[in-house]
């Protein structure tokens, strides 16, 4: 079955995943046997035509699809242990309910557009319910407020804590619709829920920077067609906070970066700026932007327009002008600019971050072992 734009997606990181796990054992940092069953013609061809563009960026997608996905592995792991209900939004080729060490008291959510589990439920072997965790499907399009129902007619409880995670499904949201949509996940999580998921940020520089770097326009060309809109966001740890996630962890990866090294370098001088505060002021705005958000719809790209003035400063950074940015690009680090603003520099630059986000106060450690059923707090 031909999956949709954003469906090959899900057959392209597993593609990804299968070629770190074809590699002799000692040279991986990851074997999933799984992503190989995911990974189609298309897929490879798609692959050949990137090496052809670039010989350097398919080894180079590899090590940060793999980055993720360890990241997201640990997350799982760590959580699953006291927290039995782990929700895959976006699962596509993820088999961490097959491949992880997780309780068999445990049950997995894997929510994903119908074709993309159709696709799943042909290539994956059954699983086995007798040492597994508990696996249910659920065919859902985050776009369209009524996933959260599905979700509960598959047995979801929303008086307990959950485990979400979100790899590489909230680009392919708008703005607004993340918003919606994250809002939607927060009914569902009471006190000791954890989501983790990643943001790019900067993709509309990364697009000024095809003008300077031919290859990169072609990758982009060839990973992000016309119909497969992206969206990201600066400070994701603002957005989590607004909708009330009051602790939130950032990390970062350099994979945005690929076209040179002089750009890799300049990145590594240049940090990301701290989130700016959230006040009393900007929680109340946010609470009457979603209240006059309601269900976005399949095709909103337009946060900015509704989205208040205030609120924009706290999610995205402030950037260069264009005539600037390419000249940063162009030059590396010019003096002038660098001197003048070098926030902003730092601002520009294509960012691609991991996030873990924690539905109580105390640190998330604390929090989970009081999570443990007997130990006196948490379900
Ligand atoms: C880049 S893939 C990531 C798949 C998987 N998380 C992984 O890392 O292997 C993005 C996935 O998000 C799913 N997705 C994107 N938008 C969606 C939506 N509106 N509703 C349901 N799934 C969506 C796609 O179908 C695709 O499987």
């Amino acid at each position: 079955m031909e999956l949709n734009p954003v469906g090959k997606t899900s057959q392209w990181v597993a593609g990804l995943r299968s070629m770190e796990s074809a590699k002799p054992e000692g040279q991986r940092r990851l074997f999933d046997p799984f992503a190989e069953k995911f990974t189609t013609e298309e897929t490879i061809k798609h692959f050949d035509a990137i090496e052809k563009i670039l010989p350097t960026a398919t080894a180079h997608f590899v090590d940060c699809i793999v980055q993720r996905h360890l990241t997201f592995d640990a997350v799982v792991t760590q959580y699953a242990n006291i927290i039995p209900q782990v929700v895959i939004a976006g699962c596509g080729g993820d088999s961490r309910s097959r491949r992880l060490s997780v309780p068999r008291e445990c049950t997995f959510f894997e929510l994903d557009q119908s074709e993309v589990l159709a696709f799943r439920e042909r290539v994956f072997p059954a699983a086995d319910p007798q040492n597994g965790p508990r696996i249910r499907p659920v065919a859902v399009d985050f776009r369209q407020s009524d996933w959260t129902q599905q979700l509960l007619t598959a047995g979801f409880r929303a008086d307990l804590p959950s485990v979400w995670i979100m790899e590489g499904l909230l680009p392919y949201l708008s703005p607004s619709q993340q918003a919606f949509f994250i809002s939607q996940v927060t009914t569902l999580c009471p006190s000791g829920s954890v989501m983790a998921g990643d943001y790019n940020a900067g993709l509309p520089q990364l697009q000024a920077l095809t003008k300077h770097f031919p290859q990169l326009r072609a990758l982009m060309e060839h990973f992000q067609p016309r119909e497969l809109k992206v969206s990201g966001l600066d400070y994701p740890e603002n957005l989590f906070i607004l909708l009330g996630w009051p602790q939130v962890s950032c990390t970062e990866m350099e994979g945005a970066m690929l076209a040179s090294e002089q750009l890799l370098q300049l990145y590594r001088q240049m940090p990301r700026s701290p989130p700016p505060a959230i006040t009393d002021a900007h929680r109340e705005l946010f609470a009457g932007y979603l209240s006059h958000l309601k269900d976005p719809g399949p095709d909103t790209f337009l946060v900015k327009e509704t989205l208040p003035h205030a609120l924009q400063e706290v999610l995205w950074a402030p950037k260069l002008p264009p005539e600037l940015a390419e000249r940063v690009f162009e030059e590396g680090k010019p003096e002038d600019v660098a001197v003048n603003d070098p926030t902003l520099i730092s601002n520009t630059l294509p960012r691609w971050t991991f996030f873990t986000a924690f539905r109580q106060e105390k640190p998330p450690q604390e929090a989970a072992e009081s999570a443990v059923p007997g130990s006196g707090g948490g379900r």
